[in-house]
Formats: structure tokens, C-alpha cells, sequence
């Protein structure tokens, strides 16, 4: 008798800690981990690396056509899975530039390149056991998840974790701009005509603002195991 591969989807807005929650879940579980948002920011890479317009949707889809994204869930790589497009694999800190997280919102409204990620991300959850983090895996890429969390935090706790994350990435970036750049990303994701930021209906919705991420990997393993 063969089960159905386990897939936990945890959306949230920027900055609420889905990631560093998401990949330690998936070490607990024994499962694959994938960060979408990591994909987009891939694409959003690609785009500056080759000037290619970010409102120019056809171009956008020429550019991935061209440059096809390789995905391996691997958790001894650094990202806890690789990501090489245009011959470069993709480093967190190529990742988390302010460059990058500036077009990134704009890059990922476009349809054409919603449905090529979505594409790869449904591909490895029909196979594989996964928890996947990103704003549209409990709405739209993995409607049937066994498990959805919607994951928030209060605006304070979210610049204090993308500060940290970007210090620990290397990444230089002025910290007045910190709670612009969440607040402006979450205004954007929220009203996108394609697969907007929203809890799924049927998603736990998890405020983290006082708690470390060690707690919300013990409540989102104990929803799995209640599931
Ligand atoms: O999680 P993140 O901040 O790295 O995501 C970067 C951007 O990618 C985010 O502002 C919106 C987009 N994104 C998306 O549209 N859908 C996802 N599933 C994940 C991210």
C-alpha cells in the first residue's frame, strides 16, 4: 500500500520567520525542505544580472525559457537546497541582495512566471514529502496539504529576523530602510491580482511576535502529528 507523500505548507508575510521554521520542521520531520521565495528571487537575480526588464512579462518568461531553473532539495547545501539558473548557483547572499529584494514582488506578480515555479514546486511535492514556505503554497501550489500554517509576526519582530538574517547572510543594508521594504513587499504580495498573500481557509494561523523558533517548530510538529 503506498501513502501520500506528507506536505506541510507554511505562507506568511515577509520576514515572519517561515524559512528558519520551515527547514528546521523539515529536519525534524525527516523531510525535504524548499523556500520558494528563494525561486523568485532567483528569477527577480537573473533578470538584473541580464537587464531584462521586470515589467515586460514576455521577456521575463523568454529569460526562464532561456534559462531553465535546476532545483535540488538538499539539505547539506547552504540554502538547505541548490539553486543553479544561467550556469550560477544561487548563493544566499546573491539571494538576499537589496537589489534583488527591491524587484522581487513586481517579478513574482507576473502570471507566466508564477505558473513556471509552481510548475517545478507541485513536481517535487507529488513525489516527495516536503515543507514548503512561501505566500501561495496552502492557497494555490499545494491546495491539498495535509498540514497548513499561516505564520505572522508583529511588524517589530519581523525587522528585528530580517535584520538578523541579512547579518548573518553578509548582506549590507541600511536599517531604516528595514521596515519600508517589509512593509512595501507585504502591500504588494497582499494586493497582486495572481495568487495575492492570504491564509488558506483551512490554515493554523500562528503569531510568533514572543516566541523563538524552536516553539513554533514544536507546534507545527504537533498539528502533523495530530493531522
Ligand atoms: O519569502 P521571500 O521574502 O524570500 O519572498 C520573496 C518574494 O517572492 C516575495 O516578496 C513574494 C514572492 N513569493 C511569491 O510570490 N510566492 C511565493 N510562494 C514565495 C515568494
Amino acid at each position: 500500500m503506498s501513502t501520500a507523500p506528507l506536505q506541510v505548507a507554511i505562507d506568511g508575510p515577509a520576514a515572519s520567520g517561515k524559512t528558519t521554521v520551515a527547514r528546521a520542521t523539515a529536519r525534524r520531520l525527516g523531510v525535504l525542505y524548499l523556500d520558494t521565495g528563494a525561486m523568485y528571487r532567483a528569477v527577480a537575480y537573473l533578470a538584473l544580472r541580464t537587464g531584462t526588464e521586470i515589467d515586460n512579462e514576455a521577456a521575463l518568461a523568454r529569460l526562464l525559457a532561456a534559462n531553465p531553473m535546476d532545483l535540488e532539495l538538499d539539505e547539506s547545501a547552504p540554502l538547505g537546497f541548490r539553486i543553479v539558473a544561467g550556469g550560477h548557483e544561487m548563493s544566499e547572499s546573491d539571494l538576499q541582495r537589496d537589489d534583488v529584494t527591491a524587484i522581487v514582488s513586481a517579478v513574482s506578480a507576473h502570471p507566466a512566471v508564477r505558473s513556471e515555479m509552481v510548475l517545478g514546486q507541485q513536481t517535487i511535492a507529488e513525489y516527495h514529502s516536503v515543507v514548503m514556505a512561501g505566500r501561495d503554497i496552502g492557497t494555490v501550489v499545494l491546495p491539498n496539504a495535509q498540514v497548513k500554517i499561516y505564520l505572522t509576526a508583529s511588524i517589530e519582530a519581523r525587522i528585528e529576523r530580517r535584520r538578523l538574517q541579512l547579518e548573518q547572510a553578509g548582506v549590507d543594508v541600511e536599517f531604516h530602510r528595514l521596515a519600508q521594504e517589509i512593509e512595501e513587499r507585504d502591500r504588494l504580495d497582499r494586493t497582486r491580482a495572481v495568487s495575492p498573500l492570504a491564509p488558506a481557509p483551512d490554515a493554523h494561523v500562528i503569531d510568533s511576535s514572543d516566541m523563538d523558533a524552536q516553539e513554533v517548530v514544536d507546534k507545527i510538529c504537533a498539528i502533523v502529528a495530530a493531522a
